[in-house]
């Protein structure tokens, strides 16, 4: 394999270092949530600091248009308060405003720069040596010695932060040192492998699916829903989100419909608090926010008998308490069944405190999500190939 250079292969003292990190986070009414990404981040950019270099800081947060898309000012707060020293918010990410910032920095000291997500080049579709020509990645390579990817989990993405800095010396952060590391563990996993695959942003988590690797796929959220239309059924009013938004993963889905992934029996939906239905009860003119008591046993069931378990995304809409039922239950099961475990990022990862399941009684937590998915789909990772020497 080609070598990946690494936070030791480097010496930091007096140099100016751009790190891209992957602080993206919950966002619950305009506040972004402490999160395990933020936790871990902090201490590569610590290592950096205390090594004397001026730290540049790379982030993002949602995408624009999303619920969750805000600026970096309260993650530069989050950071600080893990680090035990400030890292200062600059509302700019390469304008005249973040060069003279970048430019008082001094050894020792760090900031973040705004929401590269900001940028209209950030997320275009350029190789990476177009990326290092625009005035974006220019600007900000001209102010740095060395460039730091510490974001394995968004380094599925071929965006310009990520793989645009061709122009610098790279190496990878501790972060992604230790995914990298812990997830060349799994590529002989015990069987039965199960996957239980949930939350958001169906697309990618198709991916791992047609890898054929899972004995059994677990299905909650949308991509249950995609595979209960995709099998013909009216959900009610889930099937117009899905038809408009998720378009593509519904095409998808209808290639990929096997005996081995199964979809739930029942559901929870919101009614002034929980309320469930059986399959047979649909449609619903109520959004479906989670799986039901039934489903969840079914599932058990399965979990029971696996060897190795990767969790991938939450049964259900976990920012609510009413909701939580189904991601807790599994969670719990998966923990207990003294199979190979791993969780992958998101809001599975982040939430186990909240839950109240200790993270020690899974094999290993990854920090990533989709970033997580293309790696067991065995695709490359544009971000991992751009640091092979
Ligand atoms: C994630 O949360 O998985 C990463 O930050 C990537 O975010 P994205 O899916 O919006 O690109």
């Amino acid at each position: 394999m080609e070598k990946i250079l690494t936070i030791d292969d480097m010496g930091f003292r007096g140099k100016r270092v751009l790190v891209r990190i992957d602080i993206n986070s919950s966002v619950v009414d305009g506040v972004v949530q402490d999160s395990p990404r933020i936790k871990a981040h902090a201490e590569t950019i610590k290592e950096l600091m205390d090594f004397g270099a001026a730290v540049i800081i790379l982030a993002h947060q949602g995408r624009p248009g999303d619920k969750d898309y805000t600026n970096m000012e309260q993650h530069a707060k989050l950071l600080s308060k893990y680090i035990g020293k400030q890292v200062k918010f600059v509302a700019d990410v390469y304008g005249e405003l973040a060069v003279s910032e970048i430019r008082k920095l001094k050894s020792g000291e760090a900031l973040l720069l705004d929401n590269v997500r900001s940028v209209k080049e950030e997320m275009e579709k350029l190789k990476p040596e177009e990326f290092a020509e625009t005035e974006y990645i220019r600007t900000l390579s001209n102010e740095a010695d060395v460039f730091v990817n510490d974001a394995f989990s968004v380094s599925h993405r071929a965006q310009a932060s990520v793989v645009g800095f061709v122009n610098l010396p790279a190496v990878a952060g501790r972060i992604m040192e230790r995914e990298l590391t812990s997830l060349a563990k799994i590529e002989n996993p015990e069987k039965p492998m199960t996957f239980v695959l949930g939350g958001a942003k169906p697309e990618e988590k198709l991916k791992p699916m047609k890898s054929g690797r899972f004995d059994y796929v677990l299905t909650g959220g949308i991509v249950a829903d995609l595979f209960l239309i995709a099998r013909g059924k009216n959900l009610g009013k889930s099937n117009k989100l899905i038809e408009s938004k998720y378009k593509d993963s519904l095409a998808a889905v209808k290639g990929l419909i096997s005996e081995n992934i199964k979809t739930p029996v029942d559901f929870a939906f919101d009614d002034n608090g929980r309320r469930e239905i059986t399959i047979n009860e649909l449609p619903i003119d109520k959004d479906i926010e989670d799986i039901g008591t039934k489903t969840i046993e079914e599932y058990k069931n399965i979990i029971s008998k696996s060897k190795t378990i990767l969790v991938g995304g939450t049964m259900g809409v976990v920012e609510k308490k009413s909701m939580q039922k189904g991601t807790i239950e599994i969670l719990n099961a998966v923990a207990d069944s003294g199979a190979f475990t791993l969780i992958g990022g998101g809001h599975a990862g982040e939430s186990l405190e909240e839950f109240g399941i200790a993270a020690d009684k899974f094999s290993y937590i990854s920090l990533a999500g989709g970033a997580l998915i293309t790696y067991l789909a065995g695709e490359k990772l544009p971000g991992v190939e751009a640091l092979k020497q």
